[in-house]
């Protein structure tokens, strides 16, 4: 059996053209919509990413700014410059790039911005709004996640699932959002014990760990659906947490790295951009 291949990269360019007909729609009848970003520090990844979510805002009619600053930048100062973006009526949705510079305690600043604004649902609000099952912003790679599995022809009622990884970012939420779907969820990371036994008997294997080989096709069960968010860095190649050329003769479904989840959270975050200025209008 070779899998069927979870092609990110068109999924989100259909759900793009989505997004692009709502917002045409939305400028003509009141305003644009806008993400504004805020990336401090020089890392090269983190402002591919920025790069990436600006050129797709645009790309779909929105209006979409970086605010670039200094590595030693202090708390205090970003702190400032979210009041300015909270108070901001043009600013929509606001995005504050994630890892920080040591000198930023990132809780404080994520519970500073307005949570009406907080597209990436990363602000305390928002995550209790998501576990108290109130409407709020789901974070994007979740959500992201969340779309690449209707497109993978698997109805996740009764399903196991293992995901892997507690982050706030993607594992706890994702395992939410899929216990809501009346899946059987197990959240493993790096104390867990059974990890691989856990793997093997799961329908849908969910890794976001950034560990590459992690997930061999060994550990999993034929026809299971795999998706992975791993993206690290070797030698200058993108790498997910799966052994993707060998999984895929097993799997039913999987994602590819680059080009599955990552186009997907870009997606997502429009999404919630879109939602954010709609909201204002209702
Ligand atoms: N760093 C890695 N992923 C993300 C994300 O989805 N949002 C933000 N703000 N930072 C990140």
């Amino acid at each position: 059996m070779t899998a069927k291949i979870l092609d990110g990269k068109k999924i989100a360019q259909d759900y793009r053209a989505k997004l692009k007909k709502e917002v045409a729609v939305m400028k003509a009848q009141t305003f644009t919509p806008n993400l504004t970003v805020v990336l401090v520090g020089n890392d090269g990844a983190s402002l591919s990413y920025v790069t990436s979510k600006k050129k797709a805002a645009e790309a779909i009619g929105m209006s979409s700014d970086i605010i670039k600053l200094e590595e030693n930048t202090s708390e205090e100062e970003v702190l400032k410059i979210i009041r300015g973006l909270n108070e901001n009526p043009q600013v929509h949705g606001i995005l504050v790039q994630v890892p920080l510079p040591e000198q930023i305690n990132e809780s404080h600043i994520l519970e500073e911005i307005a949570p009406e604004k907080d597209v990436d649902g990363f602000s305390p609000i928002n995550i209790g709004r998501l576990y108290a099952g109130v409407e709020t912003f789901i974070p994007c790679t979740p959500l992201g996640i969340m779309e690449l599995l209707k497109h993978a022809d698997i109805n996740l009622t009764g399903k196991e699932i293992a995901v892997i990884g507690r982050s706030h970012i993607v594992g706890q939420p994702v395992a939410k959002l899929l216990t809501d779907s009346d899946a059987t969820v197990t959240l493993l990371h790096s104390k867990s014990k059974f990890l691989k036994d856990t793997l093997k008997r799961s329908d849908v294997i969910i890794s976001a760990v950034g560990k590459p080989g992690l997930v061999t096709v060994e550990d999993v069960k034929p026809g299971a659906v795999v998706i992975d968010v791993g993206n690290t860095v070797v030698d200058g190649k993108l790498r997910g947490d799966v052994d993707y050329e060998a999984v895929k003769e097993v799997a039913g479904a999987i994602t590819p790295v680059p080009g599955g989840v990552g186009p997907m959270t870009i997606t997502m975050v429009l999404n919630n951009t879109l939602i954010a200025a709609q909201r204002l209008v209702e």
